[in-house]
């Protein structure tokens, strides 16, 4: 387990976005996205995109298969004290405790995740989604070193790789929609890339169920069982070990591994990156 950075926990505070609020019905979708080329309305034709005056329908977002990074709707009103304080106390929780104690202490992490509900008012200025991909991978702040923690946006009907988690600690909690997860014995070398892996377990987490992962508890596959709406999950890592390493993905067939890296994040703070093309 990394060790405890001194001094982290004030340099912290400038890395946690403040939050936002959306127009109503994107807050009841949680999800912003947008379009680089002219099929978005009201686009821009810069890569400093204008915000759109209304949420995209998602029947046109599935039709837009240009689309590529997202960036999110400006707020255009005021929140309130209490819904725009409830994830980031969420957040300085989190952050506290990985930056005061010497190893993650899990059933406090867990004890803070299952005590906040989901209110996509708190979380949707991170909710980035990208329809091209399985997942959108949003970053909503990090020590490095120590944890990220990122909010994952599932595109319906899609899953991730069956993969491990880099000798790391995995906590995730469901904040919109229920999402299905396969687990499967990591396979022993003698094994690897001659047999179909096999699944110890098949769950299906609903809207602010949280659970947790490592390797010690094998490898395991997250989807989104719905067909027509986005799911999204806050994914505690601690330590960021795939980010700064990767991690394996499995074959479930034939037991393959093959280590992967992770591209760069989809957003940062709520903050697409300009792609340079
Ligand atoms: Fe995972």
């Amino acid at each position: 387990m990394a060790p405890l950075k001194t001094g982290i926990a004030r340099a912290l505070r400038s890395k946690i976005p403040t939050q936002h609020s959306l127009v109503r019905s994107e807050i009841q979708r949680g999800i912003t996205a947008t379009s680089k080329t002219a099929n978005w309305p009201n686009a821009s034709n810069s890569t400093t995109r204008s915000p759109s005056s209304a949420p995209f329908p998602l029947s046109e977002f599935q039709h837009h298969t240009s689309l590529e990074v997202t960036t999110p709707l400006q707020p255009r009103t005021t929140p309130t004290p209490t819904n725009a304080s409830t994830f980031t106390t969420l957040l300085n929780s989190l952050t506290h405790s990985l930056t005061t104690t010497p190893s993650p202490h899990l059933p406090t992490l867990s004890a803070l995740l299952r005590a906040y509900s989901s209110n996509a008012t708190h979380w949707s200025q991170f909710a980035h989604a990208n329809p091209e991909k399985q997942y959108t991978r949003n970053l909503v702040c990090e020590v490095p070193g120590i944890f990220n923690l990122l909010l994952l946006v599932w595109t319906p009907g899609k899953a991730s790789p069956i993969h491990d988690h880099a000798d790391a600690h995995c906590l995730m909690k469901v904040l919109k929609g229920s999402l299905l997860e396969r687990r499967f014995a990591i396979p022993s070398p003698s094994e690897e890339g001659k047999r179909k892996l096999t699944k110890t377990s098949h769950l299906e987490f609903g809207m602010n169920k949280v659970t947790y992962m490592a390797d010690s508890l094998g490898l395991h596959e997250i989807g989104n069982p719905s067909q027509t709406e986005y799911a999204v999950s806050l994914h505690l890592y601690t330590p960021p070990n795939a980010a700064v390493r990767g991690c394996h993905v499995f074959e479930e067939g034939s037991g393959e591994r093959r280590h992967v890296v992770q591209g760069r994040y989809d957003s940062v703070g709520g903050v697409v990156p300009v792609r340079m093309e």
